[in-house]
């Protein structure tokens, strides 16, 4: 038995797609969520400022005294997984290889897409995950700048968003891909656009539910779970502005949220120093 929360971060509501997921899994389990939406987006950014900003998150969701941490952001997870699970005591999660697992259990041509942000697609992980499972698989990555800061903006399921996924989509259907992986925990979020936009016949995949799987495994495994007769609590951080989180989280997550506190990026800064 360990009373402990688990920890879980993004660089903004995007990981809210698996912090769901974690919630629906381990009712009994206690979670902090931290969204780091003052340096939102992390995509446009290389991926050692990513690591750098991961590596901050860890070590103060450490200090916070965790159990167990999920990066629930595709891009951290590209940029510092191994550094993260090398460098802090407690077990870390990503959200990479679960979906590429699925991807190539469900593809039926070997053709696979890939819709993530640029820094996910510089870091090449999905190609190597993807190679290492089916060699003769082949992965067609786009990258998406625009789709993160419009999931976070005032109209996330508007025109500009739909228009934005079509230009994207093009690219993937010339290449005939039958399997996409929605490579950023934002994009579930518009997945009714994401889906109109591909059609049935296109299998659109991402982790949250493995990514919880996986959770519920490692808390077993190591047994470190809370008592499962409670019900669990959550709580949220934000390094941007507490109501504007508030009012997106609450969109998105479709749950009940509280008080949502600040936490400063110096403090952040000054776990990791
Ligand atoms: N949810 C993050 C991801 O999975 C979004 C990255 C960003 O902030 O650009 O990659």
């Amino acid at each position: 038995m360990d009373a402990r929360p688990i920890g879980v971060f993004d660089s903004g509501v995007g990981g809210l797609t698996v912090l769901h997921e974690i919630l629906v899994t381990l009712p009994h389990e206690d979670v902090i969520y931290l969204g780091d939406n003052a340096r939102l987006p992390y995509g446009p950014r290389p991926l050692d400022e990513i690591r750098r900003f991961a590596a901050e998150i860890g070590r103060y969701l450490e200090r916070q005294d965790v159990k167990l941490i999920v990066v629930a952001c595709n891009s951290a997870t590209a940029a510092a997984l191994p550094e993260l699970q090398l460098s802090l005591s407690v077990p870390v999660i990503g959200v990479l290889r679960p979906e590429a697992h699925a991807a190539v259990l469900a593809t039926r041509n070997r053709r696979i897409g890939l819709l993530a942000t640029q820094a996910t697609v510089a870091s090449g992980r999905y190609d190597a995950l993807v190679e290492s499972l089916d060699a003769g698989a082949e992965l067609v990555a786009v990258a998406c700048p625009r789709l993160v800061p419009l999931i976070e903006s005032d109209d996330p399921f508007g025109e500009e968003t739909a228009a934005a996924v079509r230009e994207y989509a093009a690219q993937l259907k010339d290449a005939g891909v039958d399997t996409v992986i929605l490579g950023c925990t934002h994009f579930p979020l518009i997945r009714p656009v994401l889906q109109r936009v591909f059609g049935r016949d296109v299998t659109l995949v991402f982790s949250a539910e493995e990514t919880a799987r996986e959770v519920a495994e490692t808390l077993a495994r190591k047994r470190i779970e809370n008592e499962v007769e409670r019900e669990g609590s959550y709580r949220f951080l934000t390094t941007g502005d507490p109501d504007t989180f508030r009012e997106m989280g609450y969109r998105f997550l479709q749950l009940p949220i509280g008080e949502v506190e600040q936490v400063d990026v110096a403090t952040l800064e000054k776990a990791a120093a």
